[in-house]
């Protein structure tokens, strides 16, 4: 088992220039906590992300505003938006490939 610790993160650092698609951008900076598949830990209170109901321009917002006090989940201020809308489409590609268990139900895009 994973223990991810919710504090003292520094995944808001962007000098990695060999990612480039959201998926790669995606396990990088939240896979730690949501898991690859964005189902999340619900034994650490980790949603499984996939499961969100808030728009495209809302997850956008979500992750890179907010004091980062009314949440547990750190605030990537420091996250260029482009950055932040690749991530977020890969997250409603994931949502469309597995259920909340992390079940596929629908064969990933592989890219080329
Ligand atoms: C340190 C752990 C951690 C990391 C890293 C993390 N999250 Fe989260 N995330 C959480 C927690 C915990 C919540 C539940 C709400 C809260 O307390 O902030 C959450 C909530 C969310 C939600 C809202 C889910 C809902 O029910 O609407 C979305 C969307 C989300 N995260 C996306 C992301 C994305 C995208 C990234 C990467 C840029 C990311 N998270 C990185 C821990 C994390």
């Amino acid at each position: 088992m994973v223990v991810v610790s919710l504090s003292g993160c520094s995944r808001d650092q962007h000098d990695h220039p060999n990612l480039t698609t959201g998926e790669q951008l995606f396990n990088y900076h939240c896979a730690e906590c949501h898991g690859v598949q964005g189902t999340g830990n619900l034994f650490n209170g980790i949603p499984a992300n996939i499961l969100t109901q808030k728009s495209h321009q809302e997850i956008v917002a979500y992750i890179t505003t907010g004091t980062g006090q009314e949440r547990e989940m750190p605030v990537f201020s420091a996250m260029p938006i482009a950055e932040a809308k690749v991530i977020t489409d890969h997250l409603f590609t994931l949502q469309k490939t597995y259920d909340k268990n992390g079940s596929q139900i629908k064969q990933l895009l592989i890219e080329p």
